[in-house]
């Protein structure tokens, strides 16, 4: 049983309408009810949800995040994008970015450095993703490839208070499929090492389901949970807050 004080944040990529959000209810009711256990549930959902749900989670200890944003500050002429400034209006505090997902579609450690610079000015906590895929692993550059992401990412922002780290390995997303624990807890430790004694809090995300939640809620040195498939049913979602904390 942990006593640490553990983040559940739900990735909903690209799924939900306004009817799935009354399968939240459980959730808040849910949270409302182990007000013991130090946890902290962050929904993120499709930006067409943001203002709805930050609504229902009005006097709840739930919070609302965002998937991504373009990196302009201001308004401009960049059409189907939001800015961070934009998500932070309708309710969003959090904002997932350099998830591997759009990283594959071309996004690069030097975007991601400047969406991170601008979030941070609209005020907005950052979920930064970072991992290796299944060749990098197998070439045994996992450590150097979490490396450079955090180097460039981060790169000129001095003050992290306002940064959460997610480690995802690539081939571990919707697979099913998660590190060995000794190979997981020897990144989280290469991470928070890196960072030294003001390290940010670190999570692990990819395919946690309510099976190996058992094995992943053993690394004491992770701060909690990224979560995509399991996060869309709320039954599951809780059972792997529930189990965290057994
Ligand atoms: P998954 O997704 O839990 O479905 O593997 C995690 C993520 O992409 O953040």
């Amino acid at each position: 049983m942990t006593n640490k004080y553990m983040y559940f944040v739900a990735n909903w990529k690209m799924f939900g309408d306004l009817r799935t959000l009354n399968s939240l209810d459980a959730v808040i009711k849910f949270s409302n009810f182990n007000k013991k256990n130090k946890f902290k549930i962050v929904y993120c959902p499709p930006n067409t949800l943001i203002r709805p749900l930050s609504k229902r989670f009005k006097k709840t200890r739930l919070a609302v995040g965002a998937q991504n944003c373009h990196q302009n500050e201001n308004y401009g002429a960049f059409t189907g994008n939001v800015n961070a400034s934009m998500l932070k209006n309708v309710g969003a505090k959090y904002i997932i970015l350099g998830h591997s997902e759009n990283r594959q579609t071309g996004e690069t450690d030097k975007l991601i450095n400047l969406k991170i610079k601008i979030a941070i000015k609209a005020g907005l906590k950052i979920i930064l993703c970072i991992g290796e895929t299944l060749k990098e692993k197998r070439n045994k550059k996992t450590n150097q490839v979490l490396a450079k992401q955090i180097n460039n990412c981060l790169k000129t922002i001095k003050n992290k208070s306002n940064i959460i780290i997610a480690y995802e390995p690539v081939w571990s997303i919707g697979t099913g499929l998660i590190p060995k624990f000794e190979d997981l807890s020897k990144s989280v430790f290469f991470i928070k090492n890196k960072f030294g004694k003001k390290s940010p809090k670190i999570l692990y995300g990819g395919s946690v389901n309510t099976n190996n939640i058992t094995q992943l809620k053993d690394i004491n040195s992770l701060d909690g949970f990224l979560i995509g498939g399991s996060s869309q049913n709320s039954k599951k979602f809780i059972d792997i807050i529930k189990k965290t904390f057994n």
